[in-house]
């Protein structure tokens, strides 16, 4: 299939590098971030434009979540099945008249942060039934964890993500301040943050929550809650405490 990839962004990034990886070639990145364009061009050896999009049998749209519609004019091949990496985007976000899917990769993608491909669970929705198994046998070049969900499952597995992912990292940024204030190291922490994320794999994330609010200890609370200076800090701190009393019935 010949297949273009739309954006330069974190998710084109390792979407280029994942396939070409696999062996799958890319006709071509399309964009309109020259320098992003060039760089990903320059390590992959795949020809980019931000003038002129080449036609294709797939088109990739990994651009940012409001701008997929408006980008997704762009294709007029009425024969191209067209898919964006959004989990919060309904597949019929896509304007055109070509055929629709959607391919959400449920990981965190970062430019500077090698990932192991096949370790990712790929979500996919098509317009059409028969596209389904196209985008599935596509997709098993870079990992064999298909799954299908429509629009609406979809945004409740990002919204999912955004609790075990994107508010975790905010914890952990946030820890980092605190201990950063106190000059004292964040690596003393990554035994603990990883025997955190271990033991879930073994037993669920409520059995294995631990600390003062579950162990319902009201003088560490009080006494930590003096401790904290910063204000969004000290509403994180308190609102979690109040959500993990509540989930044990404290
Ligand atoms: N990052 C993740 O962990 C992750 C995981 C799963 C799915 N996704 C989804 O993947 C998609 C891309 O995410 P990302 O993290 O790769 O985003 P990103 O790194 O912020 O890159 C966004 C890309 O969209 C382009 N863009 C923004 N506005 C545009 C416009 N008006 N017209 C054309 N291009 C435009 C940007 O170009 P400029 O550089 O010129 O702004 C850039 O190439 C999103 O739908 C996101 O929800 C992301």
């Amino acid at each position: 299939m010949k297949t273009v990839i739309i954006g330069s962004g974190n998710v084109a990034y390792h979407l280029a590098k994942a396939l070409l990886g696999s062996g799958v070639p890319l006709v071509q990145i399309f964009g309109r971030n020259t320098e992003q364009l060039r760089s990903i061009s320059y390590e992959t050896g795949v020809p980019f434009s931000t003038e002129t999009l080449s036609d294709a049998d797939l088109y990739i749209i990994s651009v940012r979540d409001s701008t997929i519609g408006e980008v997704s004019r762009k294709i007029s091949n009425p024969y191209s099945l067209v898919v964006h990496t959004s989990g919060s985007i309904p597949l019929d976000a896509l304007e055109g008249n070509y055929h629709k899917g959607v391919l959400y990769p449920l990981q965190t993608f970062s430019k500077s942060k090698p990932l192991d491909y096949k370790k990712i669970p790929f979500f996919i929705e098509t317009q059409f039934p028969e596209d389904r198994v196209i985008l599935k046998n596509f997709i098993k070049n870079i990992s064999p964890k298909i799954m299908y969900a429509d629009s609406t499952q979809r945004q409740y597995i990002h919204i999912t993500a955004v609790f075990v992912c994107n508010f975790v990292n905010h914890l952990f940024a946030k820890g980092k301040e605190i201990a950063d204030r106190e000059d004292i190291p964040f690596e003393y922490f990554l035994p603990l943050i990883e025997e955190t994320v271990e033991k879930i794999k073994e037993v669920t994330p409520k059995q294995a929550q631990t600390g003062p609010a579950v162990r319902n200890d009201k003088n560490i609370l009080v006494r930590q809650e003096n401790l904290i200076q910063d204000e969004m800090a000290l509403a994180i701190y308190k609102i979690m405490n109040q959500s993990i009393q509540k989930m044990y019935e404290l």
